[in-house]
């Protein structure tokens, strides 16, 4: 199958260029295709932008053991709508993603179900470490150091070293400090307001956490990514990398802060809480500056009969995939950043971070992951409008300028003006870890 997209301005490494792409199957055949070179397919792309597909390396797709919040198959129809092409899924599934054989079901379900490319962490947990050394086929290990939704916890030092020690795969985490969770709970346990939910997780829980994971990294020489910055100190904590830290933020983070809790409640409570207006500026400014590498959306749906529980019973977590690119293409429209930045934050970086091959960039032979977007278009999203299938979007009702309208995955076409191709199956990601990771590359 040839499919010619013609008279886009696409985003390549380096520069943005009116241009012919040519996909050939499943690859970019040529970034600089004729005119008319022979397809059995024209797409005219005039006045659209050619992005390469987000790559969005933090999302809890709940399956198996949690499908009433949301499966594989709403979630990768939210992802084709969004431009995300492929997804790294976290391991705080039922059962738990632990060892190599719930690895591979949770492979061979994706590859039943999932419309998007996919790839799974395995869980660290106090006991697993001869799974955590020996697993294959994933991007790399989760730690939940702090508690979460679920059950997955490593908070004992000496886990914790054996684990930076003795395994080789790149290592993320979820940083906040258990002890100091647990005693500002204490501390505020009668307390139902939701909004206190980012004084119980606070700025501190965070910093420490995240202090002491770099530390481990730094001490055994060990790739660490660190997830979903939450807070402008953290920023200076990984600032000095030394070729091992990445670190990424999350779209909530930068967007919303306490001051959203009157208006939002609930549907804002996630871990790492929602910080200051100040922590919103400070971690863009961060993004701006190189000192994180990642957007990613932590998408962690929960039902709207979950979220309106009383707090502390309501669960932390919010759906974002489908909104994510839009939400920054909106920030392109509004002169905050540019079109190549965001394309490097959201697809490049996390190609480098996770050692994925062939992908993150519209280049000669790379995957033909593609998403094209109109930088003209202004929409709302609206709750009933979702493909996730909890139904609702902390963002609902607001406009947005500069949407994903057709994506491809690996050369097929997914999605178009709000219609999915429900015969397309996305691939299992395919990782190269001798490569290094994000600093070794160019
Ligand atoms: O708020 C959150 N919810 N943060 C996480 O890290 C996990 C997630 C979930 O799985 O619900």
């Amino acid at each position: 199958m040839r499919t010619l997209i013609k008279n886009a301005t696409a985003v390549l490494p380096g520069e943005v260029l009116r241009t012919n792409v040519l996909i050939v199957d499943d690859r970019i055949a040529t970034v600089d295709a004729a005119e008319h070179a022979e397809a059995d397919e024209v797409v005219s792309a005039a006045g659209m932008h050619l992005l390469p597909g987000v790559i969005d390396d933090q999302v809890h797709f709940r399956e198996p053991g949690l499908t009433h919040k949301e499966d594989l198959q709403h979630a990768s129809r939210a992802c084709a709508k969004g431009g995300v092409t492929t997804f790294l899924e976290m391991p705080n599934t039922v059962p738990n993603t632990v060892t190599q054989q719930r690895l591979n079901e949770k492979l061979e379900l994706a590859a039943r179900k999932s419309l998007v490319n996919f790839g799974f962490y395995i869980g660290a947990t106090p006991n697993n470490l001869d799974d955590l050394r020996t697993a294959q086929r994933t991007p790399g290990i989760k730690i939940f150091i702090g508690s979460s939704t679920g059950d997955l916890l490593v908070d004992e030092q000496e886990a914790l070293e054996r684990i930076f020690a003795e395994t080789t795969l790149p290592i993320t985490a979820h940083c906040e400090d258990e002890a100091t969770v647990r005693a500002n709970q204490r501390r505020w346990a009668d307390e139902h307001n939701v909004a206190v939910h980012s004084q119980i997780r606070d700025h501190r829980a965070a910093a420490i956490a995240t202090s002491r994971a770099v530390d481990l990294a730094r001490r055994h020489r060990h790739r660490f990514h660190v997830l979903h910055v939450s807070t402008g100190a953290e920023v200076d904590l990984f600032a000095d990398h030394h070729g091992l830290l990445t670190a990424e933020v999350c779209p909530h983070h930068l967007f919303f802060s306490i001051d959203d809790y009157p208006r939002l409640g609930s549907l804002i409570q996630m871990n790492p809480s929602v910080k200051t207006r100040e922590d919103n500026q400070q971690l863009w400014q961060a993004l701006l500056d190189g000192r994180i590498q990642v957007i990613a959306t932590d998408h962690a749906p929960h039902t709207l009969e979950e979220k309106r529980q009383p707090y502390p019973r309501s669960p932390s977590g919010l759906p974002a995939v489908e909104n994510s690119l839009a939400l920054l293409l909106d920030q392109v429209n509004r002169g905050r950043c540019t079109l190549q930045q965001v394309v490097h934050w959201m697809s490049d970086a996390p190609a480098r971070v996770w050692d994925l091959v062939d992908k993150g960039r519209i280049q000669d032979g790379y995957q033909a992951d593609l998403v094209l977007v109109d930088m003209q278009r202004v929409a709302e999203i609206r709750n009933e409008a979702q493909q996730t299938k909890c139904g609702w979007s902390p963002w609902h009702g607001q406009s947005l300028q500069g949407w994903p309208v057709r994506t491809w995955v690996m050369g097929r076409e997914v999605f178009r003006d709000g219609r999915f191709d429900e015969s397309v199956r996305g691939r299992e990601a395919i990782y190269d870890h001798a490569r290094g990771g994000y600093w070794s590359h160019a």
